[in-house]
């Protein structure tokens, strides 16, 4: 467990998944001061030992129960996909450790809630690896829109897509791997709107089905009472300018490209019709992981069980739209039953 009184000793991580993303945060840990990457699990053995190998971790396992049961292990990173997530995050509370869950966090609202409690009734850190909220040119934006820089604020326009050539057996269009692209890619675009807007008052949702039944493109109109009003969408069949733009009533702020990992914030002020345009430029250092694993260090020095950057109420507020726009897009999973 950490010891808040030693401050000297790096945050032990341990992995569940031995993966493309498990890789990428690997290489960012490895120059995070305060932690080290001490253990990853893989469901085969040897892929567990060749990656722990490549990035520098002491200990390998051929299961997931062998690594919870480490206890050098601080805490959990669950990088597996996200079908596998709900299951791994009760048994990483079930063995007493915390936990960071990649997104999306699970498959449904009720399979967050579950996790949420799991932590919640233990007293154990958990957060969604939403890394965006982490980001620190998206943390600029939000604090220019909270200031009033663009004055009120009247809408968000996002889209996040890439090109995956239909594949049946890809996890992005294996329902039981969580396949779809609201939860792989629109999470993202979701959030990004709900950070600058809040919850929406009403959500309109129309998408395309892959013949696996997987979303392959999201769109959704977020109408507020107020008269502001969100698009959000999100696709697999094509790559598009992952752009976030936050329209106020003196101007806007773009973040691009992606606008989840941006390096570039744009702000524009109009006065009448002149407007001004100011470039806020901030290059992503290693993978850009760098923020969020901070963030959990941070919290578990200071003994916090939730990030206040990453809200679990958020994380389970945002689940619950995602349901919503599923069911209406016609999107299902076995877990939703
Ligand atoms: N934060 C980000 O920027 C970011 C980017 C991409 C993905 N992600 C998220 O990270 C998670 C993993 O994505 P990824 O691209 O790394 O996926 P991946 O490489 O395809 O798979 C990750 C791990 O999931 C497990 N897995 C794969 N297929 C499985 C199956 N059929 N049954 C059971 N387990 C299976 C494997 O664990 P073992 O190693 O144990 O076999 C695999 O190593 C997803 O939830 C995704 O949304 C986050």
């Amino acid at each position: 467990m950490v010891n808040a009184a030693d401050p000297d000793r790096p945050i032990r991580w341990g992995f569940l998944g031995a993966g493309r993303i498990a890789g990428k945060f690997a290489g960012d840990l490895r120059t995070a001061r305060g932690s080290e990457l001490v253990a990853v699990a893989a469901r085969d053995a040897e892929r567990a030992r060749a990656f722990a190998e490549t990035h520098g971790a002491r200990r390998s396992y051929g299961s997931y129960a062998e690594l919870l049961a480490d206890d050098e292990v601080d805490v959990v990173y669950i990088a597996t996909t996200h079908g596998q997530h709900y299951e791994q995050a009760l048994q990483t509370f079930e063995a007493g450790k915390p936990a960071l869950i990649e997104k999306s966090f699970t498959l449904n609202a009720r399979q967050t809630a579950e996790v949420i409690d799991a932590a919640r009734s233990r007293g154990l850190f958990c957060m969604e690896g939403m890394w965006m909220r982490t980001n620190g040119l998206i943390r600029t934006a939000l604090q220019l829109a909270n200031e009033g820089r663009i004055g009120e604020l009247r809408s968000v326009t996002v889209d996040n897509g890439l090109l995956f050539p239909y594949d049946p057996a890809h996890r992005l269009y294996d329902l039981h791997l969580g396949g779809g692209a609201l939860l792989d890619l629109g999470v993202y675009a979701v959030t990004f709107a709900w950070i600058f807007l809040g919850e929406p008052d009403r959500v309109r949702a129309t998408g395309a089905l892959a013949p696996t039944g997987a979303d392959q493109t999201m769109a959704m109109q977020w109408e507020y009472d107020d008269d502001r009003f969100a698009h959000v969408s999100c696709t697999t069949m094509a790559a598009t300018p992952q752009r976030g733009i936050v329209v106020g009533t003196k101007g806007s702020l773009t973040l691009d490209r992606p606008f989840y990992r941006p390096e570039r914030l744009i702000v524009e002020q109009a006065e009448g019709r002149t407007v001004t345009s100011e470039e806020v430029l901030q290059p992503i250092v290693g993978n850009g992981f760098g923020p969020e694993i901070a963030e959990v260090e941070r919290c578990l020095r200071e003994g916090l069980t939730e990030s206040p950057l990453i809200p679990l109420d958020d994380t389970l507020a945002i689940m619950r739209l995602m349901d919503s726009a599923r069911a209406e897009v016609g999107v299902r999973y076995a877990a939703d039953t």
